[in-house]
């Protein structure tokens, strides 16, 4: 898939077409980047791939293994699911909730978790694992660091919807000084590479109404997990 901005290339008075602008890209680490608007081209077949999804594995809330109940709402799609309760934070092929293996990840979120990758210069993704996570307003992300797949060679895509975010994006200790950048609707941040562990979060969701997503904000976290 191209990145394809909102607007593709523009006429000028005398007919030439202006030359095609490159994807905005922001660097935000050594090898970490925010692809602004990545997904928007995508909408229209992400959204109806998730309402499938959600079907067969609807959101549900989690408890960690010290006893908390995350905020955050999960689902999960591909070979691998995230999934954490009392006894720890895991990857496994069935969805606890109905011992039914998760949804196949639909081919409109592998083709665009690849291509952010690409654009990203992480070539060659496959994720096996698309974690989805709802906020509502309120509902945070504590920083932590992604460590449950079995290899960090793959980097991470995070793709965000609905409602913005301030995400958090640390170091390598959890008390470093983190980067605050604000995510909005449809924008992806890639990190992989020498950045993959750095620690990363979500400050508690702002209340609003997004015109599409109406009183919330999606995540497809993108992970090659096993
Ligand atoms: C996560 O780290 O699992 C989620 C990050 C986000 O919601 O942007
Ligand atoms: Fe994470």
């Amino acid at each position: 898939m191209r990145y394809d901005p909102m607007t593709p290339s523009t006429l000028d008075l005398f007919g030439n077409t202006e030359p095609e602008q490159p994807p905005k890209r922001e660097q935000i680490g050594e090898q970490s980047y925010v692809l602004r608007g990545f997904a928007l081209p995508s909408l229209d077949r992400l959204l109806p791939a998730l309402e499938d999804v959600l079907v067969a594995a609807p959101f549900r809330q989690m408890v960690t293994p010290g006893g908390f109940t995350m905020s955050v709402a999960l689902s999960s799609c591909g070979t691998l699911g995230w999934t954490t309760d009392r006894s720890g934070y895991r990857y496994t092929r069935a969805d606890p909730q109905t011992g039914q293996p998760w949804p196949d990840m639909p081919d409109v979120f592998l083709e665009l978790a690849h291509a952010a990758a690409e654009a990203a210069e992480f070539n060659d993704f496959m994720p096996d694992s698309c974690l989805i996570n709802r906020y509502v307003p309120g509902a945070k992300m504590s920083l932590h660091q992604d460590k449950n797949e079995g290899s960090y060679a793959a980097p991470i895509v995070s793709v965000s919807l609905g409602l913005p975010a301030m995400f958090l994006f640390g170091g390598f200790a959890r008390s470093d000084k983190s980067q605050r950048v604000p995510l909005f609707h449809g924008d992806i941040v890639v990190w992989g590479g020498v950045d993959r562990l750095r620690f990363h979060g979500v400050l508690p969701i702002k209340e609003g109404l997004h015109p599409q997503l109406g009183e919330q904000r999606i995540n497809f976290t993108f992970r090659v997990a096993g």
